[in-house]
């Protein structure tokens, strides 16, 4: 392997704290309360300076992936800065619902979300704060939301059904990287949180299939946790690809009845970075 190949993820650390500590000394300054949450205007004060510049390589790419696919009502777990609201497609996404448990990031997905038309006030947005893993604050927070849209059209919230509050459409962007327990959250996201039918959509950067960008993955992981707060060693892509389900009588079965997740063609199989992108429909 490469040296630069190696050793840039050390080079990308060490930009990380260049680009965020003053930054986050001044942000705990003025909220004195971040003390206690220092990582989250840490990654806010990193993501606002490279995810513009990376989102923007990856236009064409997102584009593919989320404007013919996305549609009803989308969940987007670990939204950041709201990069991916632009490549919605007005006409088929209903509702955009974002799940960001940094409270720094959330001013800059509300104002985002309002300027493509998605805003609380008209119904078709809502902010979630918790954590992916956190499966019943999700399902409540939907759940509460369909009540009050029910109610404000007047009808009985009695009759709402797991169906009305599943989504059609779960996004994840570099972001199932920081899940804790990321291979269980994925699948009740996918078994509880998406409709039969409903599309699952993500771009990760995964764990290598070759040993020894594997072992370098392996290798930095610890510290690239702290300086960037994600994991480069896990097989995202697999375990979204071979989940598993129930049928109605209880047998195991395929969670998606199509799907497949592709190496970017400009992604180096070197890459200690190296992505997947995928799409999978959840089976009816
Ligand atoms: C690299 S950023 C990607 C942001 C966005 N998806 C994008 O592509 O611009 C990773 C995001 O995952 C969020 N995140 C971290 N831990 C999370 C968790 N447990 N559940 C949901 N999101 C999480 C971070 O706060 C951050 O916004």
């Amino acid at each position: 392997m490469k040296l630069s190949n190696i050793f840039g993820i050390l080079l990308h650390m060490i930009e990380h704290v260049q680009i965020a500590l003053i930054p986050t000394l001044k942000d705990i300054y003025k909220n004195p309360y971040l003390i206690f949450h220092p990582s989250h205007p840490f990654f806010t004060n990193v993501w606002a300076v490279i995810g513009p510049g990376i989102d923007e390589r990856e236009t064409e790419m997102k584009r593919a992936l989320v404007y013919p696919h996305a549609r009803g009502v989308v969940l987007d777990l670990g939204a950041g800065l709201g990069h991916i609201i632009k490549y919605l497609d007005r006409s088929k996404v209903t509702k955009y619902i974002a799940l960001e448990p940094n409270i720094c990031m959330h001013s800059e997905i509300r104002s985002k979300a309002s300027s493509y038309g998605f805003t609380e006030s008209n119904g078709n947005f809502l902010l979630i704060s918790s954590s992916a893993s956190d499966i019943s604050s999700i399902l409540f927070r939907l759940s509460t939301s369909v009540e009050n849209e029910e109610k404000s059209r007047s009808h009985s919230a009695l009759g709402i059904m797991i169906e009305d509050i599943r989504v059609d459409t779960i996004i994840t962007i570099r972001s199932a990287c920081s899940f804790p327990s990321p291979e269980k959250t994925l699948t009740r996201l996918a078994k509880d949180v998406l409709k039969p039918g409903g599309e699952f959509l993500f771009v990760e950067h995964v764990l290598s299939e070759r040993k020894d960008v594997a072992w370098w993955q392996r290798f930095w992981s610890p510290l690239w946790e702290v300086f960037a707060g994600c994991r480069l060693d896990r097989p995202t892509h697999l375990w979204i690809g071979e989940m598993k389900d129930f049928d109605g009588e209880g047998r195991t079965i395929d969670m998606w009845s199509e799907g497949e997740a592709k190496r970017p063609a400009e992604d180096p199989e070197e890459n200690l970075l190296g992505h997947r992108i995928g799409r999978f429909v959840k089976h009816l």
